[in-house]
């Protein structure tokens, strides 16, 4: 942005004009600061705005996360925004004052326009949207719900996060399934290799694919669409993990050809703790058992037949509406821009200094928010550690596979100060 745009868009955010007096009587400061700056941020291109950190020091300012620490782990899980933690507060109290009334007749109502308002943002109907807990659980319910018999064979890979490789290890166990198991070497911008790794494990007897949209390691972006394609040319089904994919970078569910498709929403939407969604394309439903018995027939063509859990936290359910509205306050083409400017930011400040290695793709195609970097010849827990010890800041060591290095997240709510103590704190290291 230039300094003149710049400028006229602190300006046109001025916090103390007479239109914005009125609103300073009911409204905190921050959020009437947030209120304008979206305003002015219409006229500003994604691009352009990437870079605005008067614009993004707003949004961060609708968390409440701590200033002493430098959280760069937003790939475990996102804390949410202030407005998102006080309606599930909200929604608690209201549940203790009369559980079985407020959960079951009152907060339960929220249920059908949450899955209109999830459906929305998805891309889909809602009748292919169920709400549950986390992508484990959506996961999970199809890996032991498809109807596969001894012999069947699943093309899934190494780099596939723990939970599902175990979860497909089990049927693997019980019901004599076969895996075929690959290995990616990542990162990697060839799409032609990354396609031709699963289309070269399908046989006459592979019945499923199991792609993961965001590889969690080092935040490699697979090219989900080219191999569901080649796999529904061959009759094969698709199962996408999404954990990392929805609501980081726009794209719509069924633009990727995906039969099931689950999400984590306390990961990019920012939803509490304990929030996910499932999708399964509508002409699927009827072939899925749910995982948690269902009444009458098991096989019905009906989506809520997967929400059958028992007795839950319904002030978390309702709480995801309000990320929704967050989400869609910033917008996703905005959101995804900066995710992905603020990766590039640090990385184009390391990429140059001996011995560092970027195991992520800079490019958007292949990777957004989520960064892998390794210092040559040294653990990653020792980095780790590092720049935990010295400069407050929290990131995660990565042993797994062939897949090693230290994985930086920022979030909306990161600043480019935030991240020039990460370089910092990478560069003392290489020297230490
Ligand atoms: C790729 C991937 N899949 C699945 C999961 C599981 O998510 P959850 O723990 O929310 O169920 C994660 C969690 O980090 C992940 O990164």
């Amino acid at each position: 942005m230039s300094e003149s745009n710049r400028r006229k868009f602190l300006q046109r955010a001025g916090i103390f004009s007479a239109t914005t007096f009125l609103a300073s009587l009911t409204q905190p400061a921050w959020s009437r600061n947030l209120d304008s700056a979206i305003k002015n941020a219409e006229s500003i291109s994604p691009d352009e705005l990437a870079s605005e950190e008067d614009f993004w020091y707003y949004i961060q300012q609708s968390f409440t996360v701590s200033p002493s620490l430098i959280n760069l782990n937003n790939g475990g899980v996102s804390p949410a925004p202030k407005t998102v933690q006080d309606a599930m507060k909200r929604y608690y109290d209201y549940c203790n004052e009369a559980p079985s009334y407020y959960m079951w007749r009152i907060l339960d109502q929220g249920r059908e326009p949450l899955r209109k308002n999830l459906a929305k943002l998805a891309g889909c109907s809602p009748e292919e949207i169920a709400i549950n807990r986390n992508s484990s659980e959506g996961l999970e319910t199809i890996i032991f719900g498809l109807q596969l018999k001894a012999g069947d064979e699943v093309v899934a890979t190494l780099q596939d996060y723990p939970n599902m490789i175990n979860a497909y290890k089990q049927r693997e166990m019980r019901d004599g399934i076969k895996m075929k198991w690959i290995s990616l070497e990542l990162p990697s911008e060839d799409e032609e290799y990354m396609v031709r790794q699963f289309v070269n494990a399908f046989t006459s007897k592979t019945k499923v694919v199991h792609i993961t949209h965001v590889i969690n390691w080092n935040g490699q972006i697979l090219p989900v669409k080219k191999i569901a394609q080649e796999a529904h040319k061959r009759g094969i089904e698709v199962v996408v993990d999404g954990a990392h994919s929805f609501a980081h970078f726009d794209f719509k569910i069924p633009e990727l050809d995906a039969d099931y498709f689950a999400a984590s929403l306390h990961k990019w939407l920012y939803a509490p703790i304990g929030s996910g969604l499932l999708y399964v394309r509508k002409e699927k439903i009827k072939n899925i058992y749910p995982l948690f018995a269902t009444s009458e027939n098991p096989l019905k063509d009906d989506i809520r037949k997967f929400e059958n859990l028992g007795t839950r936290p319904m002030f978390i359910e309702q709480a995801i509406g309000k990320a929704i509205e967050f989400h869609e306050m910033i917008g996703s083409e905005r959101k995804e821009k900066r995710l992905h400017y603020l990766k590039n930011y640090w990385m184009e400040k390391v990429k140059d200094i001996p011995k560092v290695k970027l195991n992520t793709s800079m490019n958007p195609k292949y990777g957004c928010a989520i960064g892998n970097v390794l210092v040559e010849g040294r653990k990653p827990g020792e980095l780790d550690s590092f720049l935990l010890d010295k400069y407050k800041v929290h990131t995660v060591g990565i042993v797994w596979e062939n897949i090693n290095g230290v994985r930086v997240t920022p979030n909306v709510y990161t600043t480019t100060k935030n991240l020039d103590v990460l370089v910092e704190g990478i560069t003392a290291f290489v020297k230490s």
